[in-house]
């Protein structure tokens, strides 16, 4: 999506061969209304489509194939945002973003490599002229004590969940950045889909929870660098999602694998390791992809918060 601004030239980004954001201000008008940007190509002009609080709005959301991703980019998309479904899984990418319609498409990253992240952020920029809101949703469990958990594994969820974040961030900050230059008006969102175990330690899970405890760190680090630019860097910390896949896959899901590990003393079902876990929800029940995206609204619309890490757990974690 190019939007030309009438008395002044338009200013949009182009991506050098290293990587590197160029701010182009577009040259004439063509007579079909296509804009040329000289080595990039033509582009078609047209009104912004959709509306709703994210009306206008490019996000990219990671690990959006599945689970809260997939919830959080069909919540964004109705409320009006292109929403980019980037996913390690391109075919599930893929049917989601078909699902949705044409303001989304599907990208294939993987979050843990700095070629990806860059093509990613690349392709986005190029396809819709800009990028607004950064979901930095791709994130991996994997549960073990100290006895059990082996260095590669721990590797494993601390490239993902702690050192992707740092890539993601430096890329689409600098498109953020350049969009700022262009127009000191302009508001950038990061948000990391971080988790109640970034805020409270978790039993037998340390690579997951130092990890999202990490994230808050980088979270408040990124806030503070990237004020000057207008960029807000915030973190959602989700409750459990009950009836995502991590948790409710009949052969690979957590319910599941604590039933045949025993992890929940006198359970004899699913169905009681799942009550035994919501009961420790004052609310009564897991958390949803309509409830982390309502918190990352917040962030978006909130014009006066930045670094902050926002529970969203239905009272389980409440802040000091
Ligand atoms: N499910 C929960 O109960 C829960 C609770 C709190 C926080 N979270 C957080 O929410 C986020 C999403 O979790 P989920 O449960 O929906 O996960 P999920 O396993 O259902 O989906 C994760 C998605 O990320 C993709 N992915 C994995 N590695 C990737 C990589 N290297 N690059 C790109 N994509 C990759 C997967 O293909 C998948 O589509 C994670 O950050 C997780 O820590 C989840």
């Amino acid at each position: 999506m190019i939007e030309l601004v009438k008395g002044k030239a338009a200013a949009k980004i182009r991506i050098s061969t290293e990587g590197h954001p160029i701010v182009t201000y577009l040259g004439e008008e063509k007579k079909d209304g296509a804009v040329y940007v000289e080595g990039v190509g033509s582009f078609s002009c047209s009104a912004p489509q959709g509306s709703g609080r994210l009306y206008n709005k490019i996000a990219i959301i990671t690990g959006s194939a599945q689970g809260f991703g997939k919830g959080i980019a069909e919540e964004m998309y109705a409320n009006g945002a292109y929403t980019v479904i980037a996913d390690l899984n391109y075919d599930m990418a893929k049917e989601v973003a078909d699902s949705l319609g044409d303001r989304a498409f599907a990208v294939k990253v993987d979050v843990s490599n700095e070629e990806s992240v860059a093509a990613m952020i690349e392709e986005t920029a190029l396809r819709l002229g800009g990028l607004d809101i950064f979901v930095n949703n791709a994130g991996v469990a994997k549960a073990g004590s100290l006895t059990e958990m082996e260095l590669n594994t721990f590797d494993f969820v601390t490239r993902i969940n702690y050192n992707a974040y740092f890539l993601c961030t430096k890329y689409a900050s600098e498109i953020m950045k350049a969009q700022f230059e262009a127009d000191n008006e302009y508001y950038g969102d990061i948000v990391q889909v971080n988790s109640k175990s970034g805020l409270a330690g978790s039993n037998k899970n340390f690579a997951y929870a130092g990890s999202k405890f990490g994230g808050v760190g980088l979270t408040q680090s990124f806030a503070l660098e990237l004020v000057p630019y207008r960029i807000k860097v915030n973190a959602v910390c989700p409750g459990n999602y009950y009836e995502g896949p991590l948790w409710s896959d009949p052969e690979k899901g957590l319910f599941i694998q604590y039933l045949n590990a025993g992890k929940v003393p006198g359970a004899k079902t699913v169905e009681d390791v799942r009550e035994s876990y919501v009961s420790k929800v004052p609310m009564r029940r897991g958390c949803s992809p309509k409830d982390v995206t309502r918190a990352i609204m917040y962030c978006v619309e909130q014009e006066y918060e930045t670094g902050q890490a926002i529970p969203v757990t239905g009272g389980q974690i409440m802040l000091k």
